[in-house]
């Protein structure tokens, strides 16, 4: 029995200070529940509310892309570096040791593949898995004017009761397929959709010509995806103007597994989307880690 001889009453109310009580710096986050505003804070920097996510569910649907080939080998070092790890159920199982502190976003939709229609996907994961797998919050992919815009929107309408049954907030990813061009006009429509249908974040393509309207016109975080590889100070470019333009940082992916210098590359990352680093001074920084070996 728990010793009760010395019992006292309390003694130190601080009467003179009123009940602490922080709003969330995370978009849109206010009125959530105490479970998922703190997986979403595992996944955006309570600091800052941005994020550094490492993308590499891309095989889901292209197989053996380039730098993803041997995720043991190629990605396990650089988990450190991120801020959370966007990967399918069959990578996570496979190949990423569960001892990683780093926050999970599952891959939560798929079934197709390169070869036919890309728009056409189903929900892949039971909401049981995630939560067995410690997912912080699952990604669905919106085809928004694609072939199967309907079924994938129904999929993200899916994962996010899904998920609000569990407080286990969704990422909405605006899927462009082979055909949808990449313009503020189309990604502010598939953006908005998107948060209207209850995702906690969402991610898209960054535009050059009117990205802080994209942003502003959505109200829950914004990350954007690195798309295809480019040089490395483009990129910097790229990630410092979105977050410059409303973005809530990165969710990254050929812009730094397909890089020469991986871990040197999420760095320059880092330092641009938490620093406020330039994207000049980002890619010096770049350029010093790349000679420094490294860690395997
Ligand atoms: C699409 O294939 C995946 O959902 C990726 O997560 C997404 O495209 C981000 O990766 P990347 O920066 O390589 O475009």
């Amino acid at each position: 029995m728990a010793d009760i001889d010395n019992l006292q009453d309390g003694k130190n109310y601080y009467l003179d200070l009123p009940p602490r009580s922080t709003p969330s710096r995370i978009k849109g986050s206010n009125a959530l529940d105490w479970g998922m505003k703190n997986r979403l804070a595992r996944i955006f920097d309570p600091e800052d509310a941005r994020t550094v996510m490492l993308a590499i569910d891309h095989g889901y649907f292209q197989g053996p892309t380039t730098g993803l080939e041997r995720i043991d080998v190629t990605i396990v070092p650089l988990i450190p570096y991120a801020d959370a790890l966007m990967v399918t159920r069959g990578s996570l199982r496979s190949s990423i040791p569960a001892e990683i502190s780093r926050p999970v976003v599952l891959r939560s939709t798929g079934g197709q593949s390169i070869l036919k229609e890309l728009s056409n996907e189903l929900v892949a994961v039971d909401i049981d898995d995630a939560i067995r797998l410690n997912a912080s919050a699952m990604a669905v992919q919106v085809y928004v004017g694609g072939v199967h815009e309907h079924e994938s929107i129904g999929n993200l309408v899916n994962v996010v009761d899904a998920g609000n049954r569990f407080g286990v907030p969704t990422m909405a990813v605006t899927g462009v397929g082979k055909d949808l061009v990449r313009d503020a006009k189309y990604l502010g429509l598939a953006t908005r959709i998107c948060a209207e249908v209850g995702p906690h974040f969402v991610k898209t393509y960054f535009c050059e010509k009117g990205f802080s309207r994209v942003a502003a016109g959505c109200p829950v975080p914004l990350v954007i995806a690195g798309g295809k590889k480019l040089p490395e100070l483009d990129a910097l470019k790229m990630a410092y103007q979105a977050v410059e333009e409303g973005a809530a940082g990165v969710d990254m992916g050929r812009n730094i597994f397909q890089c020469d210098a991986p871990q040197a590359m999420i760095q320059a990352v880092r330092a641009v989307v938490h620093g406020d680093e330039t994207p000049e001074k980002a890619f010096d920084l770049y350029l010093s880690l790349k000679s420094v070996p490294a860690n395997r």
